[in-house]
């Protein structure tokens, strides 16, 4: 195996040099993939040995890397993170663009914990006399000896480092000493969005290298969608050098004799996400045999499109950070599977591996399962953007070797995966040289897979235009091919002919993100856009147990970081727990691969499958006349038809569900991968009346204090109806954002209107001649602006109509958080029924899973626990509701809340576990509300979407239960 130089490192100094040195790793072995192979292979994973030092200049001087004596030590898992386990160091700590530490880059402070592991094992025969020692992840940086001798350095916290350890290990018993440093150099190009997480957080390996073996497999399998017939050539090199392996396969018809460097093209059926069909191939010689399975497909741009095999591509992605509750970025393959499966149940069809290599059996997963990957190298130097890009390690030359690197890596480990289509260089870089290099290296060295770059917008040598959170308008410039163009011209041109990805979009923190339909509807009108990547797929919160026991989802802060950016971690699609959240559940349904919509009595059906027919899907309805499947021949990808429903259907409510016909791997028969409805016209709410109010202040089943406050309702203490505007922050009313209305923060907005101190002066509580009772009330806070609701009661002594009417004044600017009434019950609901949409919750630009039908859920249930809590959990469009026990009402439609906890205790709890035990139920109803956008990360609430001071009615009939 080729070495590059290595010197010892037995010094304080030395110790000190190499921590700020820039570079790549030193005595590693060339990048090459990672193989499944018959060559012995020993994981070293298990109890290490491990001390830790505070810093550098505190290091003890001994010859610890041959001692094994080390009775005092401490013992930690290997792979794991220091402060993830008992016998480790620190607390996580969460930064997103800020260092946690000084800029002084490439220097690290002296606060810089050294973690001294130490571990034996025992190697046979068999691994003598050439074997290599492999790290596939070590946070941020080592030093690594075996038997006393130093071996080299690893940099690149999340890449495959191996050392040749022929002639250093021996028969027997072999003592391994890993020193690994929290910061380094190094740190400066992993400023990731992520807890800081020092460790060695991934596998380490010994894999004997049997004389005459192979070192490394290039396997091009690519498709021809015209002929159906795949080419497949396969490279094998030892020592860097070509050599002539044997190729067969028990699945392919390969020639006689196929051999490496020989190409042989033969009919196959296509690797697709939608279809993926893998062949396994055995490359061998005498000494060593290594198994691939392998897919046959081909991405060419063409017009601006990406294609694969001949079929446009439309990305419903997800970005992936590795992510465990209790193990941080530690991960292991069965949930990773279980991610994937979530993923496919929720038509996710891409993965960005945002921002660097995964696992490396990841993308065998992904292989697999049938997911398009955009493999990310493991490079972001996003804090250099505070100092104008000084010293950004992309443009510094002392940093090429290191970022080539760490692009060679990348690429050289994961190659042969047909899941991924696209390499990227990294996240949040400013261009400069460094990158260019990697670039060319990367298109030379692998020109089937278009390489995409986000930061930079000139795309010189690049193939795919990327942004991220583009505002709607700009996206549909993008699309029509009107963006605003490059200066340079031969730039523009260039630029003009590549696909646009949004390698973010719809980001998840908290409730939200609104705005993803309107995205989805231009990725599917114009062919230039590729879809995107939602940010991000998981929650990162670590589990943690408050001093009084309860369990709680940690984020920034959480862990006493000085400076740290809070929430921003928890901005996932599912929980950290993998329990998805309304963010995934509502994608699944705005990104459905099969989209169909009902006319009258027609059902229209558009495939929107690059690769596959309708043919795996049944297509069942149900309405309040029964249920049946639909006769649909299959619709060939890319088309649309139109059928007729059947008479049994009827007139009312119809759903028309999309579901798997047969079991998929992940996904059994019956699941549904899309629906349509058609909703009828909501009844009209019959009028009562009949009732007299007494002296006592009572009306029917309700009864009034002398204020006009209602003070009972069918026997249960009341509170209300109180005007509400206000709503509990969410994490994205607290940043303004690309805000389309107003000049601040949403959340900031509403509390210089004053929206959360509304106070109520009653202007008239009468009886009217018909027998209704008016309460007019006028509402306002420290400000002009104010809003008279008259509310109207009627009842017919069983039941009670509330016709509810709110005026505002013309002082008001801006706009609110909601229209409604609030009703503070002085009992405990536990379970509430509804009509109108769920089961999940709904506000106006997000809640496009919730579909119309009558649902029941504990108030439990209604909650969604964010990390932080926060506005949540309205159901929309609701005729009727029942709370039990205490009544009934319907309505026109209205969205309700029902919770526990006032908007005030919601807004002060910082976990859900904070939230305190309460006898009473505050149910919020709402005439109209405004959107959550994603203003946290990106655009804020659409116009359409935005609740502007207006008039609004609330007919309501409640009833006992
Ligand atoms: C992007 C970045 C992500 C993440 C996101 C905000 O700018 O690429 O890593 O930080 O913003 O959550």
């Amino acid at each position: 195996m080729t070495t590059t130089d290595s010197r010892p490192l037995d010094t304080q100094h030395d110790l000190l040099a190499e921590i700020a040195r820039v570079g790549p790793s030193t005595g590693t072995t060339a990048p090459r993939a990672w193989l499944h192979t018959d060559a012995p292979t020993t994981v070293l994973d298990g109890k290490w040995q491990v001390r830790f030092s505070p810093s550098a200049r505190q290091v003890p001087d001994d010859d610890w890397t041959t001692d094994t004596a080390v009775g005092e030590w401490g013992a930690l898992e290997v792979p794991g993170h220091w402060s993830r386990q008992p016998g480790g160091t620190g607390k996580p700590w969460y930064t997103n663009v800020r260092m946690p530490f000084p800029s002084e880059p490439p220097y690290v402070p002296d606060e810089n914990v050294i973690g001294d592991h130490l571990t034996t094992f025992t190697l046979d025969g068999g691994y003598l006399p050439h074997a290599v020692l492999r790290f596939h992840g070590v946070e941020s940086a080592a030093i690594v000896w075996l038997n006393g001798q130093q071996l080299g350095t690893i940099r690149g916290s999340r890449l495959m480092h191996e050392f040749d350890i022929s002639g250093v290990a021996v028969e027997g018993e072999n003592v391994l000493a890993v020193r690994v440093l929290q910061w380094s150099a190094n740190t400066w190009a992993e400023d990731q969005d992520m807890w800081w997480l020092p460790g060695i957080f991934r596998s380490v390996e010994v894999q004997a290298r049997p004389v005459g073996g192979i070192d490394d497999v290039f396997v091009h399998a690519s498709y021809d969608h015209i002929t159906g017939e795949g080419t497949l050539s396969v490279e094998a090199t030892t020592a860097g050098e070509s050599i002539t392996a044997r190729v067969t396969s028990d699945a392919l018809d390969l020639p006689d004799g196929f051999t490496t460097g020989s190409e042989v093209t033969l009919p196959v059926e296509p690797w697709s996400a939608e279809s993926p069909q893998r062949y396994e191939i055995v490359v061998a010689t005498d000494a060593e045999t290594v198994r691939l399975q392998i897919g046959f497909r081909t991405v060419e741009i063409i017009d601006a499109q990406v294609l694969v095999n001949g079929s446009p591509l439309l990305l419903r992605g997800m970005n992936r950070h590795e992510f465990d509750p209790d193990h941080g970025r530690h991960v292991s393959p069965e949930r990773a599977r279980e991610e994937l499966l979530i993923m496919k149940q929720h038509n996710v069809n891409a993965v960005r591996t945002s921002h660097y290599p995964p696992a490396p059996w990841f993308c065998d997963l992904t292989d697999e399962l049938g997911m398009w990957v955009m493999l990310e190298n493991d490079l972001e130097t996003h804090t250099f953007y505070a100092f104008g890009y000084e010293g950004d390690p992309t443009s510094d030359p002392d940093w090429e070797e290191a970022l080539l690197d760490r692009m060679q890596r990348t690429v050289e480990r994961d190659k042969n995966h047909p899941s991924i289509v696209f390499w990227s260089l990294g996240n949040e870089a400013h261009p400069g040289p460094n990158l260019d290099t990697m670039a060319k290296w990367t298109k030379q060295r692998d020109s089937s897979r278009p390489l995409h770059f986000e930061r930079d917008q000139e795309c010189e040598h690049l193939d795919l235009w990327s942004q991220m959170y583009v505002p709607v308008e700009e996206m549909e410039r993008i699309g029509q091919f009107s963006e605003d163009p490059l200066e340079d011209a031969a730039l523009q041109e260039h630029r003009a002919t590549l696909p646009f990805v949004q390698c973010e979009y719809g980001h998840a923190l908290g409730t939200g993100p609104g705005g993803l339909s309107e995205y989805q509807e231009l990725f599917e009108k114009y062919p230039r856009l590729l879809g995107g990547f939602i940010w991000e797929w998981i929650d990162h919160g670590f589990r943690e147990t408050d001093e009084k026991g309860r369990e709680f989802f940690a984020y920034g802060g959480d862990f006493g970081e000085p400076w740290h950016d809070g929430t921003f971690i928890s901005d996932g699609s599912v929980f950290p727990d993998l329990t998805p959240k309304p963010a995934l559940i509502d994608f699944k349904k705005v990104v459905e691969p099969v989209r169909m919509s009902i006319d009258g009595s027609t059902l229209t059906i558009t495939n929107y499958y690059g690769h596959i027919d309708t043919s795996g899907l049944k297509f069942v309805w149900s309405s309040p006349s029964g249920n049946g499947q639909l006769a649909v021949e299959p619709v060939p990808a890319g088309s649309t038809v139109t059928i007729p429903l059947p008479d049994l259907v009827g007139e009312g409510l119809v759903t028309v569900s999309a579901q798997l016909g047969v079991d998929q791997p992940w996904a059994s028969a019956g699941h549904e991968v899309a629906w349509a409805q058609r909703v009828p016209a909501p009844d009209d709410v019959p009028t009562v009346s009949g009732a007299a109010v007494d002296e006592k202040l009572a009306y029917g089943p309700a009864q009034f204090d002398e204020h006009g406050r209602l003070t009972s309702l069918f026997g249960t203490a009341v509170e209300g109806p109180a005007l509400v505007l206000d709503r509990a922050a969410t994490d994205n009313d607290l940043v303004k954002g690309h805000a389309y209305v107003g000049d601040a923060p949403a959340d900031a907005i509403w509390a210089r209107q004053s929206l959360e101190h509304l106070k109520p002066r009653l202007l008239s509580f009468t009886a009217e001649d018909d027998g209704s009772v008016v309460v007019t009330k006028r509402w306002a806070g420290f400000t002009e602006g104010a809003v008279v609701t008259e509310s109207r009661w009627t009842s017919d002594g069983d039941q009670l109509r509330l016709d509810w009417k709110a005026t505002p004044n013309d002082r008001w600017g801006d706009y609110w958080a909601r229209i409604g009434v609030e009703l503070v019950l002085d009992r405990v609901i536990k379970n509430v029924e509804w009509t109108g949409r769920g089961p999940g919750q709904a506000y106006p630009d997000c809640g496009q899973a919730a579909r119309h039908g009558t649902w029941s859920a504990t108030v439990d249930e209604l909650q969604v626990p964010y990390l932080r809590p926060q506005e949540s959990g309205a159901r929309a469009d609701v005729t009727d509701l029942v709370l039990q026990k205490g009544f009934g009402l319907s309505g026109a439609p209205f969205a309700f809340t029902v919770r526990p906890w006032s908007q005030a205790e919601l807004e002060a709890a910082a976990h859900p576990s904070d939230l305190p035990e309460t006898k009473r139920t505050h149910l919020i109803i709402d005439a109209a509300q405004h959107g959550v956008g994603s203003a946290a990360c990106g655009p804020g609430v659409l116009e359409p979407y935005v609740l502007t001071p207006r008039e609004a009615t609330l007919t309501l009939l409640f009833r006992k239960a």
